[in-house]
């Protein structure tokens, strides 16, 4: 793929992030830890990359710096050809076009709110619709997560864990981003549940095309979701590939085994309603 492919949205390029002694817990001992090693990646518009990996391989780093919640210590990350930093994050099309989905949804979103306020607050912030329109515009944000006109008055904690990914990704969608970050986003949910929010994701990238990038230590639910994989491991990539290809013929051995610890008998299949 070459740099002007106008197909890649996305092009993480020998990205490295060192977490330096002195911002971390043990600021004392003078230990910096490297999260992330020389990645380099392209992500295709409207396609989804799975980021897999054991816990601590830096798949949250590496969300975290695309969103620009974090900056790489090394390497560049670059949106539609823009390379992102601090500066182009101040930029509001840029910082509304990537936008996070959280593991979990009852801390991120403020239980003293209502629902409809919620999702309300980006809209009116930055002015995106005009303020006799915003009851309308939530109403169509929650149509499309599955959730009625009604939830836009109640609190999230009268919903289900289920229904709080739904307007958390609701409120994500409020901006109308082009990529969607999802940091093992139906990791904490029942089963059933993930594939019903996996659904509706797959849903909504064909009707917006959205771009994904979906963080996630589950292989079965990452089959289920993804065009590509790439495979991280002590912040470094170890492989990557087609979903396909690499659920066929992994090329490690690490792969292999993130691969064996997928339980049997978990279809991400689609259940009549
Ligand atoms: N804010 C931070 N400060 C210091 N170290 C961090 C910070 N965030 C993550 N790390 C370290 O970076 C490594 C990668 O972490 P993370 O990206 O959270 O991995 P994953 O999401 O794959 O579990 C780990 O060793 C973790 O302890
Ligand atoms: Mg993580």
């Amino acid at each position: 793929m070459s740099a002007e492919d106008p197909q890649v949205i996305l092009r993480i390029a020998n990205v490295g992030k060192i977490f330096s002694a002195g911002m971390g817990l043990f600021a004392g001992s003078m230990k910096s830890v490297v999260a992330l090693s020389n990645i380099s990646l392209d992500v295709r518009s409207g396609t989804t990359l799975a980021i897999v990996g054991e816990s601590g391989s830096g798949k949250t780093t590496l969300g975290r710096c695309i969103v620009g919640l974090y900056e790489p210590t090394e390497g560049d990350i670059f949106y539609c050809g823009k390379r992102l930093s601090k500066a182009s994050f101040r930029d509001f099309e840029i910082r509304r076009a990537i936008q996070m989905v959280f593991q979990d949804p009852a801390a991120s979103l403020n239980p003293r709110q209502r629902v409809g306020s919620i999702i309300a607050e980006p809209l009116l912030v930055h002015k995106i619709v005009d303020p006799s329109s915003v009851k309308m515009r939530v109403e169509e944000l929650l149509d499309s997560v599955g959730l009625g006109a009604k939830a836009a008055s109640k609190f999230p904690h009268e919903f289900s864990g289920g229904q709080k990914q739904r307007i958390a990704i609701a409120r994500a969608l409020s901006l109308e981003p082009k990529v969607l970050v999802c940091d093992e986003a139906v990791s904490a949910l029942d089963v059933s549940v993930q594939a019903q929010i996996v659904n509706l994701l797959k849903d909504i990238q064909k009707e917006r095309g959205l771009t994904y990038l979906f963080i996630s230590h589950d292989m079965a639910v990452v089959r289920h979701i993804a065009d590509e994989v790439a495979v991280m491991r002590g912040g470094e990539l170890v492989e990557k590939g087609s979903t396909d290809e690499l659920f066929r013929s992994p090329k490690t051995a690490y792969t292999r085994a993130l691969l064996a610890a997928v339980p049997r008998g978990i279809s991400m299949h689609r259940q009549a309603a």
